[in-house]
């Protein structure tokens, strides 16, 4: 390794889009002037083409392709009619769009730890955010879990408490579309799930992009006129109040390209987490994936000891290795987001993560010696 790391200097991207662009390029470039030849901008037949692939993909019955993983998480919880005096359970370890939505509408996200293993909203403390909601005098509608990082989270466990309380599922797999739980992929396992299509999410466009993944026919009508401003049956009829939260044919083109080298893409990245995990045992915690999840690996994070993250993170970017620090403080620490009410018994496991964790370079074209540059670097700034 050592060797390696003399031999080669180059500066290693955190997420290398050019280099799935190079393999890409052509084909791409041909899937883009399609549209640019048919000129059908919006909605045109590559939106309707991706819809059917991705519920081929991953075993949704409805998938409705939209601008954003933010407004994919908007357009669910308006579908559900969420608004003030509704609570929704968020893990507070998680990027601000899941709660964010929420907190839009009017209805109050209730914030809920989550576990030290799995990075994943918690059972037990979700159970206790429920509790708080309600002595809070707030009607507890629904949960947003996250598959942080690419790992689904307990999606049985939590399914199990939301059905005590009546709470629907909303789940936020902006992160992790492409992992499976117990057999089945994300997009089929909770009462609707979303996905962001960011360029840096493990299946990106080149733009913005997102979509809501449902088996209920109801919801899925809903959703798709919330999408175009509320329209009816007819273009011009305004059944509801909506957004524009359309996905444009240059992006769905893309996406369709990109989803044929998916699932070679999701093997990729998981020999580079398994090469991580054999490098690194013993020097820091590495993430473990159960026997009955697949991750797609959105962010290898490890976890180190308190106050010895920002050295290592010196160290390597010292030797033109990139980290980031996902995330820094859980929800309940921000500013926008320190007003709303924190599940009882508080987030002791998040306040530790945002102490100890920190992402390394991952994305399916890590070649591994340029990958043993980075452990042998990381073995040596902890002094292993
Ligand atoms: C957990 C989570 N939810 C929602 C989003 C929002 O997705 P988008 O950036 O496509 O709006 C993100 C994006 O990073 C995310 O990580």
């Amino acid at each position: 390794m050592n060797q390696h790391a003399r031999l080669d200097e180059r500066p290693i991207p955190f997420i290398d889009v050019a280099a799935q662009r190079r393999r890409l390029g052509g084909a791409i470039d041909e899937a883009i002037a399609r549209v640019l030849a048919h000129c059908q901008f919006i909605h045109g037949p590559e939106v309707r083409a991706l819809e059917a692939e991705l519920a081929a993909f991953c075993g949704a019955r409805h998938v409705i392709a939209c601008s954003s993983g933010t407004d994919a998480l908007l357009l669910a919880l308006m579908a559900w009619a969420i608004g003030a005096g509704d609570a929704v359970i968020c893990p507070t370890f998680t990027f601000c769009a899941t709660a964010e939505m929420v907190a839009l509408l009017g209805a109050t996200p209730v914030l809920a730890d989550v576990d030290a293993q799995t990075f994943n909203l918690e059972p037990e403390s979700l159970q206790r955010a429920v509790a708080t909601a309600k002595r809070l005098g707030l009607r507890p509608r629904a949960v947003i879990p996250v598959d942080l990082f690419g790992l689904p989270a307990d999606h049985d466990a939590i399914a199990a408490v939301a059905a005590e309380h009546g709470l629907l599922v909303l789940d936020d797999a902006a992160q992790a579309f492409g992992a499976s739980y117990r057999g089945k992929k994300l997009g089929a396992l909770a009462t609707a799930a979303t996905t962001s299509f960011f360029p840096a999410k493990p299946l990106g466009c080149y733009g913005d992009g997102g979509a809501v993944f449902t088996d209920d026919d109801a919801l899925a009508v809903r959703l798709r006129s919330l999408r175009v401003h509320g329209e009816g049956p007819d273009k011009y009829d305004a059944a509801r109040i909506g957004i524009t939260g359309r996905l444009d044919s240059i992006q769905a083109a893309v996406l369709l390209e990109k989803l044929k080298i998916f699932p070679e893409e999701i093997a990729a990245r998981n020999r580079t987490a398994a090469r991580y995990a054999d490098g690194l045992a013993g020097v820091a915690t590495v993430p473990r994936v159960g026997n009955e999840q697949t991750s797609v690996w959105a962010q290898y994070t490890i976890r180190l000891a308190p106050g010895r993250r920002d050295a290592l993170a010196a160290a390597l970017k010292a030797q033109g290795i990139p980290t980031a620090v996902y995330y820094r403080k859980p929800l309940h620490r921000q500013e926008a987001y320190c007003r709303f009410p924190l599940a009882d018994g508080g987030a002791p496991v998040s306040e530790r993560l945002a102490e100890e964790v920190i992402s390394l370079p991952m994305h399916a074209y890590l070649e591994p010696q340029l990958q043993d540059r980075i452990i042998a670097a990381i073995r040596c700034a902890l002094g292993a």
